[in-house]
């Protein structure tokens, strides 16, 4: 024990590297599965050298509240379908906030009564206790305002993924100018509680914080919320690392800035795989799916051509090459396994069969690659939108299952599309396009899509599973 205690800050550093290794293996699929290993022995480390370094801890205090929440999260994450990660995750980061500001008002509370014993003591011994006050007080104020916001922002967050009832986007001319009242009300109670310590002042700053944190994300409409859930994840990160300051605890310092840094550097990866400023996702409450649906609604009916999965799986079975777009629809779909086997059956016909991802496909980062390496698809075959997009044009066949908003040609060529200047994966300029989906609606973000109406395009109406695998049965029975 006294040896943990004598080089904790050892334990600390080797955490703190395996973290690094941690993220530096999430950033790629062959090595994810050991990124998440080194973070496992690295929040071990982490959490006993903690427990060991803590002075007189409650243990089973500690203890209870670990076993309650390993049963919750092992529970959760057994049960939880892929297509619901995206809200676990924001719910998750929710709790990170609320985590910060309990430990701030803990810590608030804890200090304040050690401050009426100690005050004499200190500054028998010189030390001036208003200086070493105001740091203290200046990390709880950051930690407890940051971690607030995170997790009002998480909850709403949450709530709007899972299409709950009470999280609804508001609009309206009044939303700017409350965001900023309460923002400087609650800017001015943290600076008068940082200036004086005054009790009433922070729990007015918590309370404010709490209010803005719900206020400052629910303008934010359909499309951009990815983005707000990977910056509520930097959030996140540095309410840890407040925390951490608050605790004197160098490992949450270290852990907090890595979350918040990577969260960061995602969400300005997204803002550009979306072509949006981070400033204009969080103040612009653009892109609403509601007033983009209603546009499309507006428009005449126009044609497009259907075809069945047998006409498909003929005309993939004489190609010499197969780009598979999938979207949304292939993990709504559970379709990643019946995917898996067409292109293998069409790879044993000599197609070349390859996989094209965007960004922000699906509903989570990563969303495509996690469903593609869950049924074994060889990474090699699965081809970023920069590595593919040069190609499109001699591909003989692409095939879209359940994707929309990612292929969507307006925007590139339609200066009045919300989506405008969004990269995309320019399925368009393939020889064939083939679309599944199950009717003609629009995706995420609401928009009506000029592919479908293309003249190259064929659309196979069904859902995704069932379609893919009548596919491969057209294939396996025309013998080809
Ligand atoms: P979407 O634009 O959402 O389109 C998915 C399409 O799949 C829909 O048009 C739907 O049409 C079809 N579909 C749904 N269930 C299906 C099923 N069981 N079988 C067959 N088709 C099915 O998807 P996308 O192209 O992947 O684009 C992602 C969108 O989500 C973008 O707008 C993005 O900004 C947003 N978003 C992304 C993320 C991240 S980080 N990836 C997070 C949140 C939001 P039918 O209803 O006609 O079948």
């Amino acid at each position: 024990m006294d040896f943990i205690r004598d080089y904790a800050d050892w334990f600390y550093l080797i955490g703190a590297v395996l973290f690094i290794l941690t993220l530096r293996g999430l950033s790629g699929p062959k090595t994810a599965i050991a990124g998440n290993r080194y973070g496992m022995i690295a929040m071990a480390i982490a959490v006993l050298t903690t427990f060991f370094v803590a002075e007189n801890p409650v243990v089973w205090m500690i203890v209870g509240a670990m076993v309650l929440g390993a049963i919750i999260g092992i529970a959760r994450a057994r049960t939880v379908p892929m297509t619901q990660m995206p809200e676990t995750v924001a719910l998750m980061h929710s709790l990170v906030g609320l985590a910060a500001v309990l430990i701030a008002v803990a810590a608030i509370i804890h200090n304040n009564e050690l401050a009426k014993l100690d005050v004499g003591l200190l500054q028998e011994n010189g030390v001036n206790f208003h200086e070493m006050g105001k740091v203290h007080l200046f990390e709880l104020f950051v930690g407890c305002f940051v971690g607030a916001i995170t997790f009002t922002a998480s909850v709403f967050a949450y709530g709007k993924l899972a299409a709950k009832k009470w999280a609804k986007t508001i609009s309206g001319t009044w939303v700017k100018p409350v965001q900023a009242l309460i923002f400087i009300a609650m800017f001015a109670a943290g600076i008068h509680f940082f200036l004086t310590g005054n009790m009433t002042s922070f729990w007015a700053m918590t309370g404010l914080a709490l209010v803005f944190g719900w206020v400052w994300i629910a303008p934010v409409g359909g499309g951009d919320m990815p983005v707000v859930v990977s910056l509520l994840n930097s959030f996140s990160g540095w309410a840890a690392a407040g925390i951490g300051f608050t605790l004197e605890n160098n490992m949450l310092i270290v852990a907090g800035s890595l979350v918040g840094s990577s969260g960061a550097i995602l969400s300005y990866i997204m803002c550009k795989a979306m072509n949006r400023s981070i400033i204009n996702v969080l103040f612009g409450g653009a892109m609403g799916g509601t007033a983009v649906a209603v546009e499309a609604g507006d428009k005449a009916p126009r044609n497009h051509r259907s075809g069945s999965a047998d006409d498909a799986g003929f005309l993939m079975s004489n190609a010499d090459s197969v780009v598979i777009v999938p979207g949304y629809g292939m993990a709504q779909g559970r379709a990643q396994n019946a995917v898996k086997e067409l292109a293998n059956l069409l790879k044993e016909q000599g197609v070349t069969v390859r996989f094209a991802i965007h960004p922000v496909a699906g509903r989570m980062p990563g969303h495509m690659n996690v469903l593609l390496a869950e049924a074994d698809v060889p990474y090699e075959d699965i081809l970023e939108m920069d590595e593919i997009n040069s190609d499109f044009p001699a591909t003989d066949v692409v095939l879209v299952i359940g994707a929309n908003d990612v292929v969507n040609p307006a925007a590139k060529d339609d200066p009045s599309s919300p989506i405008y200047g969004m990269p995309i994966l320019e399925a368009h300029k393939a020889r064939t396009i083939m679309v599944i989906k199950r009717s003609m609606a629009t995706g995420y973000a609401g928009l009506d899509n000029d592919l479908f109406y293309n003249d190259k395009t064929m659309m196979i109406f069904g859902d995704a599973k069932k379609v893919v695998e009548d596919m491969t049965k057209a294939i396996n029975g025309n013998g080809h």
